[in-house]
């Protein structure tokens, strides 16, 4: 099998996706999100997504098959989001792949979601370099690994000890009086900002706690300090300049990931860093990275701004490299698994 064709399906937070991977090109990505359901609610409601993917199931897989210009008999696998995520959720993609797989004898992989988010940048700039190192930021993870190889090895070499970036954001953004999921809106305002006009932590990189955790992360320091510092102007009856808060929040969380980041990379002697989630859609975080990773003569490689978030192209792409490395596919009782710990590819 020259380049494997693999129907990706992806269902674990709000986003019922669908997508066809041929080899490392994209020949369809169809995205239905449920958001705006949950946005008056401030979070995402589980048995709201759980019943807007089961509506969406078979519309976008059919729109993702057709647009391909495809019948699923045309596939070499199919592969599915098996977590982490909420288990309502991702029961419903799980059993729609399964009931697919059956129907057309197709092998199935279940996979790892957040392994899914670095796996997508292989769309735009190839296969993975041997022994990278990647930098997850999504809405629950913050996390740097060592992939050894993207089918098989991956190990986690620092990660997040309280909140996670997305979190922090989503936190902050609620004070200020941000719509759910508020890191958007933290990204657009901190733009018009001055990163230094409020002085804010940077977790973790400091002293005894940054040279007993030079890889890990934490992010609850950030976020209290920029709570009380909004609290206290707020107190004194002073107005809270939005714009300068965001800016000079998005730029340490920005600048502790791509430090941590480009230290990673010289202890692994890697000359390439891996980026995905939904956090790397933020603009400061990019533009951290690019700049640190030229200085430190380190290729980054972010995934356009359509594929950071929730789809399916990250699942069909990782279903790709299980199908080169010959990975066995999932057996047919495969369980989701709600905390798939990073560590495991696929079930
Ligand atoms: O990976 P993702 O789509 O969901 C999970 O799998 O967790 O990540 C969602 C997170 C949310 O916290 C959201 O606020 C954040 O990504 N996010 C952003 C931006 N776009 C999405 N945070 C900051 N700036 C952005 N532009
Ligand atoms: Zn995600």
């Amino acid at each position: 099998m020259s380049e494997p064709i693999v129907l990706g399906i992806e269902s674990t937070c709000d986003e019922t996706a669908a997508a066809v991977v041929q080899g490392r090109t994209l020949r369809s990505n169809v995205v239905a999100s449920s958001m705006e359901e949950h946005a008056r609610y401030g979070g995402v409601i589980p048995e709201i997504a759980s019943r807007a993917h089961a509506e969406a199931f078979v519309p976008c897989v059919s729109k993702a098959l057709a647009d391909a210009g495809l019948e699923l008999s045309d596939v070499d696998a199919i592969a599915v989001s098996a977590g982490p995520g909420l288990a309502g959720c991702l029961a419903v993609g799980v059993s729609g792949a399964k009931a697919l797989a059956w129907a057309s004898g197709k092998p199935l992989y279940g996979i790892n979601h957040v392994i899914g988010h670095i796996a997508v940048t292989q769309l735009q700039f190839g296969p993975f370099p041997k022994d990278t190192l990647a930098l997850i930021v999504s809405g629950g993870h913050t996390s740097l690994l060592h992939v050894g190889d993207v089918a098989r090895h991956i190990d986690v070499v620092g990660t997040t000890l309280d909140d996670a970036a997305g979190e922090c954001f989503d936190k902050v953004a609620r004070l200020l009086g941000f719509p759910y999921p508020g890191g958007p809106h933290i990204d657009r305002h901190a733009q018009h900002g001055d990163p230094h006009a409020i002085r804010v932590p940077q977790g973790l990189t400091q002293g005894k706690a940054g040279a007993k955790h030079p890889y890990d992360f934490s992010f609850s320091g950030v976020k209290t300090a920029v709570a009380r510092w909004v609290e206290g102007e707020r107190a004194a009856g002073r107005e809270i300049p939005v714009d300068d808060v965001c800016a000079s929040l998005a730029d340490s969380v920005a600048t502790v990931l791509a430090k941590k980041a480009m230290r990673g990379c010289r202890q692994y002697d890697s000359d390439t860093l891996i980026v995905g989630g939904g956090f790397s859609a933020n603009s400061q975080l990019r533009a951290k990275l690019l700049e640190f990773g030229r200085s430190n003569g380190v290729e980054v490689r972010i995934p356009e701004l359509r594929l950071c978030t929730d789809n399916g192209a990250m699942v069909a792409m990782l279903g790709v490299n299980l199908v080169e490395a010959g990975v066995a596919p999932s057996a047919p009782d495969f369980a989701i698994d709600s905390a798939m710990p990073l560590t495991k590819v696929s079930m």
